[in-house]
């Protein structure tokens, strides 16, 4: 890292230069604007829009990346590791302080509008999925955990984005990262890159979905050039070199989905919480002090395929009612609304618990095997892995349900060109990520384009590659110094 970035952080004076190397590395870096590029030029247009509604220039700008997961899905919420990679799309925002002690928000895409509200008294309104809600999530974050002493500065923001959004690639992530990195930074407070992912990822949480610690974890933590693995509790991230040879296509099904907007996903984080809690109670533990798969197993000192063998002699796969689930856990409903059920999952009346759990558990194996094929380096790697990621689709669409017909169907299409295909991210429409060999990349893409994307009236006039890319892992949040 360059000293100059770290001259520009508050230092302690009396730390070592080896400690002061170390403390910088694990802050967000602030780095210099880039001069020339794509990302150049939407900076500067980001600085236009910001001179019109402010008639100032920004003081600096906070970037956080979006991301593809390549393998673990619906692990995190329940502790288990993930498998990501920053892309190189992602969320800019340009700041700048003022004195009337507002939040000033304003996007360089008409179609989301403005937002101005006191900035010490943020409310977020969870019945609406409003685009600046999650600006306001990463600002009441930082003000509820970044050891702000005192009041929040006025702040006027335009952002821009170029994350497909709704397509499960965590701009919405992204979004809440660089805000809360960007409120951190005008506050001159040191944060980690680790306390930010973990403070990123409960702020989020104030827009009601459950998730997991995923998408912040990779949006701080990503390098350029490897993908991630992401353990929980605590938060660990380890760098892992892709096999050499392989290309990573990532494709928008073009089905939307906002995980904010129903409750399917946090469906899927109940249901796991329940079968996490009737397991417990059939071993006689304290049933309401577990949430989480992971900690169950950890308890228990249970392999992974031994969970799942567990999984089968408890449930059967099919929905139980919710009265059959207070009558495993002897309790009442409100009892279960209370202790264990999200204020958006209390209507409902069925959970699958045995498909749920075994989609968990054979999910969070998988993980662990893709990590050993990568480091084995052996001569077969990109076939076992490949393999792996059609068993997550498969399972992700048959035991979990968050699959869409049109991310089968790119699937399907990948099956004789690809070396494997899954859905990435919550699921339910969003984007496919397949793995193919770098020389078919190629005509992989034009595979698709012929037999999926000719057919999509709204990709008309649309640029392929916003729909259909390969990424690179990138690097993950910075600051850019104006
Ligand atoms: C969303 C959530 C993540 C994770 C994925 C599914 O992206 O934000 O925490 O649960 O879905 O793997």
């Amino acid at each position: 890292m360059m000293p100059e970035i770290c001259n520009s952080l508050p230092w302690p004076t009396d730390v070592s230069g080896l400690l002061k190397t170390k403390m910088c590395d694990n802050l967000p870096p602030i780095q210099a604007r880039p001069a020339e590029g794509f990302q150049s030029s939407r900076l500067n247009s980001l600085v236009e829009k910001f001179a019109s509604e402010y008639s100032s220039n920004p003081q600096f700008c906070a970037r956080a990346p979006g991301r593809v997961n390549l393998i673990g899905e619906h692990v995190d919420y329940c502790g288990y590791a993930v498998f990501p990679m920053a892309i190189d799309l992602d969320i800019l925002i340009a700041v700048e302080t003022n004195i009337t002690g507002k939040l000033n928000l304003v996007n360089v895409e008409d179609k989301y509008p403005s937002f101005s509200c006191d900035i010490n008294n943020v409310e977020i309104d969870k019945s609406c999925p409003n685009w600046f809600n999650y600006v306001l999530c990463g600002v009441q974050g930082i003000k509820e955990e970044g050891g702000i002493q005192g009041l929040l500065t006025g702040l006027n923001i335009a952002v821009s984005g170029n994350i497909p959004p709704s397509s499960g690639l965590s701009s919405s992530s992204a979004l809440v990262c660089a805000s809360a990195l960007a409120v951190a930074h005008v506050h001159n407070l040191s944060i980690s890159k680790d306390d930010f992912a973990e403070i990123c990822a409960r702020c989020e949480r104030h827009v009601g979905t459950q998730g997991g610690g995923m998408d912040q974890a990779i949006s701080f933590l990503a390098t350029s050039g490897s993908a991630r693995l992401i353990e929980f509790n605590p938060l660990k991230s380890t760098p892992v070199t892709l096999p050499h040879g392989a290309a990573f296509v990532v494709a928008n099904s073009l089905a939307p989905m906002n995980k904010a907007a129903t409750s399917h996903y946090n469906c899927r984080v109940m249901e796991c919480r329940i079968a996490c809690q009737i397991m417990a109670k059939k071993v006689g533990l304290a049933w309401k002090e577990y949430q989480r798969l992971g900690e169950l197993q950890k308890v228990l000192g249970k392999s992974l395929p031994e969970m799942m063998t567990f999984v089968s002699r408890t449930f059967e796969s099919r929905p139980y009612t919710k009265a059959e689930i207070c009558e495993l856990l002897s309790t009442t409903e409100e009892e279960l609304d209370k202790c264990t059920l999200s204020e958006n999952t209390r209507h409902i009346q069925e959970f699958k618990l045995h498909d749920r759990a075994q989609h968990v558990f054979s999910e969070a194996h998988r993980v662990w095997e893709f990590k050993r094929i990568c480091d084995s380096k052996s001569e077969s790697a990109l076939q076992d892995l490949g393999k792996l990621m059609q068993e997550s689709h498969n399972s992700t669409k048959l035991l979990y349900e968050c699959s869409h017909p049109k991310l089968d169907t790119l699937v399907d299409l990948s099956k004789s060109l690809s070396l494997g295909a899954r859905l990435t991210g919550a699921g339910w429409g969003g984007c496919m990520v397949a793995m193919v060999k770098e020389e078919d990349a190629e005509e992989y893409k034009q595979h698709l384009i012929k037999e999926f994307y000719s057919k999509e009236p709204s990709v008309n006039g649309k640029e392929i590659n916003s729909v259909l890319f390969s990424s690179l892992p990138s690097p993950g949040a910075c600051i850019y110094r104006f």
